[in-house]
């Protein structure tokens, strides 16, 4: 029987990332895969999680299942992480959440639920958006249709042709957005224009899908929860699947989890009680330990105070790496205008490069970049800057 089969080609991000580790040449540079890299080139456990872990160590007395669904004050704290601490939503009962393995984990399930119990046929996505999306949506057989986003000219959002194109979306559809810093584009809607998305997905009776994996990473843990916030205060259904790959560096982890607003508290109860379906049937239920170092962090106000300034150094650190690339860059003479890879928000930004030009930068320089000519700003170094804008600059 396994002679039918055919090899699948690598994935164009984590097969990237093997290619990269089988890398030999010494001056090699990943900006490929969205991980986070600190002055040193490692991507760090953080310190907050190291403490989580040893409080869990100590504690921990029993290896008994989780249930379906994951641990209560785990939810309690993703729900005050995604709508704030004091959202009345919370408390009216309104919102439930499941633990889910990372973010993609919390895509497939919401996706399930979508195709298999609220009659969603069609999920709308940015073009361009994470790779996976697609892979995601096909495989639990929604119909996927794409709405502008990106606008080349400007390197910034076109927002006119996404309002006009969101126009077009049927009552009953999905619209997934990005809750913040866009994978691959670096580029966020203002708030004034989350407000413009809201009226028309109000309008076309579309549901609200947010895919939120990068929250602190744009203007803070708090500021980047803006858009979703205005979102659930307007409408009264939205899904939400989010991550703590990247602001707990907890990526093989795999925490994350999905969470349903839904229009009352009877809806909502009713709503989960056919995710843990989904679940018992996929995975039957969570792992525990990235799920409790999170817990563990956002419980404890002192441990919570302190993720909030290792979240704003990773932050701060990247902010640093696009503007010291877009200096490194002219100081190389470049006269093409990259001054955008600095005001767009989060790990990524789409760099303009073409498919041969990040090709050659794997080949002659051992730079390795998505085809898309997506960059993770947060995998490079000061120490390698000018090597990397002087291949950069020899390929344009
Ligand atoms: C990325 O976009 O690089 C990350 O989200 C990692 C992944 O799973 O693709």
């Amino acid at each position: 029987m396994f002679e039918r089969v055919s090899v699948a080609p690598a994935d164009p991000i984590l097969g990237l990332n093997e290619a990269f580790k089988a890398e030999t040449r010494p001056e090699k540079i990943n900006l490929g895969v969205g991980v986070f890299k600190d002055a040193g080139g490692n991507t760090p456990i953080l310190e907050t999680v190291k403490e989580a872990e040893r409080r869990l160590l100590n504690s921990e007395n029993s290896k008994s299942y989780s249930s379906i669904e994951g641990a209560a004050e785990y939810a309690l704290a993703v729900q005050k992480l995604l709508l704030g601490a004091t959202s009345p939503l919370i408390a009216s009962g309104r919102v439930k959440t499941a633990q889910a393995p990372g973010g993609t984990g919390a895509l497939r399930i919401a996706a399930e639920l979508m195709t298999r119990q609220l009659g969603v046929t069609t999920v709308w996505i940015s073009e361009p958006t994470w790779g996976n999306h697609n892979s995601v949506f096909a495989a639990a057989g929604l119909t996927i249709k794409t709405y502008r986003y990106f606008d080349a000219e400007t390197k910034g959002l076109d927002i006119d042709g996404m309002l006009a194109d969101l126009g077009q979306v049927q009552p009953g559809d999905a619209v997934l957005l990005h809750g913040c810093c866009h994978n691959p584009t670096g580029v966020d809607p203002t708030i004034a224009q989350w407000g413009q998305i809201t009226q028309v997905l109000k309008q076309q009776q579309a549901l609200p899908f947010l895919d939120f994996a990068y929250q602190g990473f744009g203007e803070g843990v708090e500021e980047d929860a803006a858009g979703l916030r205005l979102l659930v205060e307007q409408i009264p259904e939205v899904i939400i699947a989010s991550s703590f790959s990247k602001n707990f560096g907890l990526y093989n982890e795999r925490v994350g989890a999905i969470t349903v607003v839904a229009a009352t508290a009877d809806e909502a109860a009713a709503v989960l009680s056919q995710v843990k379906v989904l679940i018992r049937a996929i995975y039957s239920n969570p792992p525990f330990h990235g799920a409790a170092v999170v817990s563990t962090i956002l419980q404890d106000p002192e441990l919570t105070a302190r993720w909030h300034q290792e979240v704003a150094a990773m932050r701060s650190r990247i902010l640093d790496l696009r503007q010291a690339f877009v200096d490194g860059l002219k100081a190389q003479g470049v006269s093409q205008d990259f001054s955008f890879i600095a005001q767009q928000k989060g790990m990524f930004s789409f760099s303009g490069l073409n498919k041969e030009q990040v090709q050659r930068l794997r080949d002659e320089y051992a730079i390795y970049m998505v085809g898309s000519g997506r960059m993770n700003v947060a995998g490079m170094s000061t120490e390698r800057m000018e090597y990397l804008c002087k291949a950069i600059a020899a390929v344009l």
